[in-house]
């Protein structure tokens, strides 16, 4: 199945790049319907348009509640006919009213080994707690904040002469692997969801 996706994206948009140049390269069955941003200036957003993909900035600022702002995001993505949501770096919290807009369809990119350090900046999180292994995580969205059903999971080993911003290189590399890689096996309906856990189906 083709997956019709909608990236939400905050900033640069390196990992929605990852995403654009797996489809280009047929590693990832999918068609970027929409690309959205709650930042006008998002190099994401250049970064679609580049690829010709439709780019759209709504700021929340221009919204008097998160819901409002949600929906707006909904109404958007269904007019570009968006069935799955992946986040790419985007940085604000979703509500229900979105969940329930794309019921376990919407994925997220972490840059920890989830269930630590969640929140923002976590690569930092992780240096400066001190720990000898970091990594990313892919999940399911769910009400919480990074708290959703783990999808994939890549461990990056803190080196002796790491620094917090080498780290951060590290794990975002890493990052633009394990996203398309997921959302492949999304599209060939894979993975199979119980409870908190989710496992995958052998291939074909
Ligand atoms: C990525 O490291 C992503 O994991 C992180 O923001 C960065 C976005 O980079 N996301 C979060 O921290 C979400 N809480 P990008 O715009 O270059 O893809």
């Amino acid at each position: 199945m083709t997956l019709r996706l909608g990236v939400l994206v905050s900033g640069g948009g390196t990992n929605l790049q990852s995403i654009l140049d797996a489809v280009r390269a047929g590693a990832l069955d999918a068609e970027v319907r929409l690309v959205l941003s709650n930042r006008p200036k998002a190099g994401g957003l250049e970064r679609a348009r580049a690829a010709g993909v439709p780019a759209l900035a709504i700021s929340h600022r221009r919204f008097e509640t998160r819901e409002a702002f949600d929906a707006a995001l909904v109404e958007a993505l269904r007019e570009h006919g968006v069935e799955w949501v992946a986040l790419a770096g985007f940085m604000r919290v979703l509500t229900p009213t979105f969940l329930r807009a794309f019921p376990g369809r919407v994925v997220n990119i972490h840059p920890a080994l989830l269930p630590a350090f969640p929140g923002v900046e976590a690569q930092h999180q992780a240096w400066d707690y001190g720990v000898k292994v970091a990594g990313c995580t892919v999940h399911f969205v769910d009400e919480g904040v990074d708290t959703g059903p783990i999808l994939g999971q890549v461990a990056v080993p803190v080196l002796d002469d790491d620094d917090a911003e080498r780290l951060r290189l590290r794990i975002l590399a890493e990052e633009h692997a394990l996203y398309p890689r997921v959302l492949q096996w999304l599209a060939e309906g894979r993975v199979v969801r119980e409870g908190r856990r989710t496992r995958l189906a052998p291939e074909g």
